[in-house]
C-alpha cells in the first residue's frame, strides 16, 4: 500500500486489447513472453494477436459493456503500449491499479511483475526497473468465485469482474513517502494531533507536516525510515454537520504530499457512542457499490448521489457494505459529512479454519486501514458479516478485530453478526472482541413474525452499544397490496413501521442502516418480482423510484434530528 492522493497521475485508463482466456492459456502458454520465433529464428505459430483483439474501455466491468459477458466468470487479458521517459534521473516509476476482481497479475515487457489478491482493494508496484521506451503492459484479471478466497464463492451480491477503477502511473523520487498517517489523538481532549510517516527506505531524516490554516509548521525526526510526533492544535471539529477539511502537507527528502483531513474523536463511552464528545444516533443507511449501467464501476457522480439521498433521507451515517468501496467514497464522505462504516468481505461460510484465507482477509484489512486512515468520515471498520458463531470464526474472526485496533487506534471496529436464534437474543462470543456489536435481524420479513422483535430486545442484555446493521423487505418499485403482501412496497413500509417502533424503545441501539439505499444486482433473486435483482432498496436500482419506505425512515430520522441537541 502507498499513499498516492494527490501526486500527479498519468493515467493509463482507456481502450486496452483484451481476450477471454477461460483456460488461463496466457498463464500456462505464457503468451506474455511474446515467442514469435524459435532459436534458429524460424517464426513460431502463436496463438493470440495482441494488438489485433478488440478493446475495451478500463476501467470497467466487464459484465456490463457487453451483454456477452454479462455471466462470464474467469479471466480475461488486456494489454495495451505506452510510452515512458524518464524525467530525472533518480525517479522512481510507480504502477496503481485501484481495484481489480477477483486476483490480477502484471507483465510488463514480456516479464512478471507481480501479483494482487481481493477485489475492492488498490495494488501499487515499482514497475521502474522493467520500463523501456517504448512499453507493453499486461495483465491478466480473474474474476473466479472461490470458497477458499474473501468472500467465498456464495455472496448476495453480482460478481462482477474486470479492472473497475483507474490505472495509474506517477513518478516518486528514489527516496519517497511511502505512506503518512495523521488524526486527532483519541483522548479527549480535541487538541493534539498525531502525525506519523514512513518513507519509502530505511533513511534517518526530518520530515515537516504543516498545516498553514492552524499555523502548524512542525518537524518530525524520522529513523529507520519511520517517524512521528504529537503536537497541540485547535481544528474546528469535523462533523457531519460541519465537515471541516484542512489542508496538510507533508514533506521529506525530495518528496512532498498532501492531503484534505478533517479532525474528529469517534469513541465509545459505557453504553454511547461519542462524536466529539457528544453522544450520537447513527441514522444511517447500508449501500453496495453497484451501479444499474457500471456494476461496480460507479462514478463519482453516482456516489454523490449516493450519499444526497442517504442525506435526504436524514441520514449522519451509511454503512458502505460488504467489501471495500472506492477510495473515493470516504473522500465525498467527507467533504459531504456522512459518518462511514467500511467493511472486508468475510461474509457468510468463510473458511475460517484456513490460515491461507485468513492471511487474504487479513491483507485486504490491512489495505483498506492504510488506504483511509486519514479519513474522518471512517469511524468504524468491520471484520465481517453473518458468520456463525463457531470456534474457528471466534478465532479468525477475533485475529482480524485485534489487527484492526492494533493498525488504528482511533477508530471502532465491529462486526454484523448474526441474531441467536435459540436463545432469540444479541449473544455472539464474538461481542467481547468488539467495540460496537452489529446486528443484523428480519423480523417481519424471514422471521415472519414480527412478536419475535420485541422479545428479542428484551431477551438481550448487550455490554457494548448495538446498531442494527441490517433490516429490511424485498418491494418490486411501485407494486402496491397490503401490508400482508411480500414483495409490495406496503409491506415493506409497514416492516420499517413495525422495526422503527420497536427499535426507538430500545437505549442500547445507538444505530441503525436498514438494508438498503438502492436495489442491486443479485444472482440468488429470481422471483417474478425480483427478477435477478435484491429488491429490498428504498430507490430502484436506477435510482429513479422512491419506495413507501423510503418516508417512512425519513419522518423517523428527521424526528431525531430535532431532538439531538
Ligand atoms: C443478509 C446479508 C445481505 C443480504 C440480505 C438479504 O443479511 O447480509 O448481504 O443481501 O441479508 O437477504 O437481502
Amino acid at each position: 500500500m502507498l499513499y498516492d492522493r494527490f501526486r500527479k497521475k498519468e493515467s493509463l485508463n482507456g481502450e486496452w486489447h483484451y481476450a477471454v482466456d477461460q483456460y488461463d492459456t496466457c498463464i500456462s502458454a505464457k503468451w506474455y513472453e511474446e515467442q514469435y520465433y524459435d532459436e534458429g529464428g524460424n517464426t513460431l505459430p502463436v496463438d493470440y494477436s495482441f494488438d489485433e483483439w478488440e478493446t475495451m474501455t478500463l476501467p470497467c466491468c466487464w459484465n456490463m459493456v457487453d451483454k456477452s459477458y454479462l455471466l462470464y466468470e474467469g479471466s480475461m487479458i488486456f494489454t495495451r503500449k505506452f510510452l515512458y521517459a524518464k524525467q530525472n534521473e533518480k525517479e522512481r516509476m510507480i504502477l496503481k491499479i485501484g481495484a481489480a476482481n477477483y486476483l490480477c497479475r502484471i507483465f510488463i515487457n514480456k516479464k512478471f511483475v507481480g501479483m494482487h489478491k481481493g477485489g475492492s482493494t488498490p495494488c501499487y508496484f515499482d514497475i521502474t526497473d522493467y520500463l523501456e521506451h517504448s512499453n507493453r503492459i499486461l495483465i491478466q484479471v480473474d474474476s473466479t468465485r472461490r470458497d477458499e478466497q474473501v468472500p467465498p464463492a456464495v455472496t448476495d451480491w453480482f460478481n462482477y469482474g474486470g479492472i473497475y477503477r483507474d490505472i495509474d502511473l506517477f513518478r516518486v523520487p528514489d527516496i519517497y513517502i511511502r505512506n503518512f498517517r495523521i488524526a486527532l489523538e483519541p483522548d479527549g481532549s480535541f487538541h493534539r494531533i498525531r502525525v506519523g510517516v514512513e518513507m519509502s527506505a530505511p533513511v534517518t531524516d526530518t520530515a515537516v507536516v504543516t498545516i498553514d490554516e492552524l499555523g502548524i509548521h512542525r518537524e518530525i525526526a524520522v529513523k529507520d525510515g519511520v517517524g512521528e510526533v504529537v503536537f497541540e492544535a485547535s481544528p474546528i471539529l469535523w462533523s457531519p454537520e460541519n465537515p471541516k477539511l484542512y489542508t496538510v502537507c507533508v514533506s521529506c527528502a525530495k518528496d512532498a504530499v498532501t492531503d484534505r483531513v478533517g479532525f474528529r474523536e469517534i469513541r465509545v463511552k459505557g453504553m454511547d457512542i461519542v462524536l466529539n464528545g457528544k453522544p450520537v444516533f447513527l441514522r444511517g443507511i447500508s449501500c453496495h457499490e453497484d451501479s444499474f449501467t457500471d456494476g461496480k464501476a460507479v462514478s463519482d457522480e453516482e456516489r454523490i448521489e449516493n450519499i444526497k439521498n442517504a442525506k435526504e433521507l436524514g441520514c449522519n451515517f451509511m454503512r458502505v457494505a460488504h467489501y471495500p468501496h472506492s477510495e473515493r467514497m470516504a473522500q465525498l464522505a467527507d467533504e459531504m459529512g456522512l459518518l462511514l462504516w467500511e467493511e472486508i468481505p468475510v461474509y457468510w461460510q468463510v473458511h475460517f479454519a484456513s490460515e491461507e484465507t485468513y492471511q487474504d482477509a487479513e491483507n485486504q484489512l490491512k489495505e483498506l486501514i492504510t488506504r483511509d486512515y486519514n479519513r474522518a468520515s471512517v469511524i468504524i471498520w468491520s471484520v465481517g458479516n453473518e458468520n456463525d458463531d463457531t470456534d474457528d470464526r471466534l478465532s479468525f474472526m477475533g485475529r482480524l478485530a485485534a489487527c484492526a485496533h492494533s493498525m488504528d487506534p482511533t477508530r471502532m471496529v465491529s462486526a454484523a453478526c448474526l441474531v441467536n436464534f435459540e436463545k432469540n437474543a444479541i449473544e455472539d462470543r464474538l461481542e467481547e472482541k468488539l467495540d460496537i456489536i452489529g446486528l443484523n435481524e428480519y423480523c417481519g420479513w424471514y422471521t415472519a413474525d414480527l412478536k419475535m422483535l420485541p422479545e428479542l430486545f428484551a431477551n438481550s442484555n448487550p455490554k457494548k452499544p448495538v446498531i442494527i446493521t441490517e433490516f429490511g423487505a424485498d418491494a418490486y418499485a411501485g407494486l402496491r397490496g397490503t401490508i400482508t403482501d411480500k414483495g409490495t412496497e406496503d409491506c415493506q413500509a409497514f416492516v420499517y413501521e413495525q422495526q422503527i417502533a420497536n427499535i426507538r424503545k430500545i437505549s442500547y441501539i445507538k444505530g441503525m442502516t436498514p438494508w438498503i439505499l438502492n436495489d442491486f444486482r443479485c444472482p440468488r433473486r429470481t422471483s417474478s418480482t425480483q427478477r435477478y435483482f435484491n429488491t429490498k432498496g428504498l430507490l430502484s436500482s436506477d435510482h429513479k423510484h422512491r419506495k413507501m419506505a423510503f418516508y417512512v425512515l425519513q419522518e423517523f430520522y428527521r424526528s431525531m434530528e430535532g431532538s439531538e441537541e
